[in-house]
């Protein structure tokens, strides 16, 4: 995570077109905080990005409110969709941008300038959409609004919460503090001694549980446990404790 004062350092250093910042690291478990982000990159005339995959539908994300200018998400986290598709929004800022380059974009799959054509009143051919993935999001969405987003918020936190009491109680630690810890990707510390991927490979296949190993320098220091959109239940939270307490007890 980095504090405002870092990013400014960073920023005044480098001074950059544009800031990208991912809000909820999937592999290490931590979550930057963007409040504030979005008025420096102002102050540097610099654009904010945000890859907000493992955040979207899962934990508070107010894009206007904290000038993100760009933000690009995955359908298959906390949304509970199945994947294949991205949801991604541009504010003014990142449009004007666009408007203003001078050279074509140079590959076809990401030129935005032309998927605003296809989205826009010319309906210039860009791509074949998705549709049945559009449906499956239309319905992930439905489902999000009759929960309501913040009661959605609060029960992903109140279930990360049950967990992160139930692994200190089986003598676990999580590897990031609380107040940067995601309530959708939890990172546990292997303790000293155990064999992590075994434990992986014996929730697999005997508790049918899949929890991640640790990515790069974390592989062999944590596991890694997702509690995200549906699967965020007290029932889950319970069933991984148990499983855990049986493998490693
Ligand atoms: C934070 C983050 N960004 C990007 C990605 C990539 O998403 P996808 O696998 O849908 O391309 C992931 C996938 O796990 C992720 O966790």
């Amino acid at each position: 995570m980095f504090s405002l004062d870092e990013l400014r350092a960073g920023l005044a250093e480098h001074r950059p077109q544009i800031l990208a910042l991912v809000h909820a690291e999937t592999s290490t478990g931590a979550c930057q905080p963007l409040e504030g982000v979005g008025e420096l990159c102002r102050e540097f005339n610099c654009l904010l990005l945000a890859d907000t995959v493992t955040s979207l539908g899962g934990l508070p994300l107010f894009l206007d409110d904290w000038g993100i200018d760009m933000a690009y998400s995955g359908s298959q986290k906390c949304l509970s969709c199945p994947p294949g598709i991205s949801p991604l929004t541009l504010g003014p800022r990142a449009i004007a941008k666009l408007n203003q380059r001078q050279t074509k974009v140079p590959n076809w799959y990401l030129d935005l300038s032309m998927v605003g054509k296809y989205w826009g009143q010319e309906r210039t051919y860009h791509h074949t959409a998705p549709i049945s993935m559009i449906y499956a999001l239309r319905e992930a969405l439905r489902l999000i609004a009759e929960e309501g987003l913040a009661e959605r918020w609060s029960r992903h936190q109140a279930n990360a919460e049950r967990l992160w009491e139930g692994l200190a109680s089986l003598g676990l630690k999580c590897h990031v503090e609380e107040p940067y810890r995601l309530p959708s990707l939890i990172t546990v510390c292997i303790p000293e001694g155990v064999d992590g991927k075994a434990v992986t490979q014996k929730l697999l296949t005997d508790y049918n549980i899949e929890v991640g190993n640790g990515l790069g320098e974390l592989a062999g220091q944590v596991w890694r446990i997702g509690l995200m959109g549906f699967n965020s239940r007290p029932e889950n939270v319970l069933m991984v404790l148990d499983a855990f307490k049986e493998t490693i007890g």
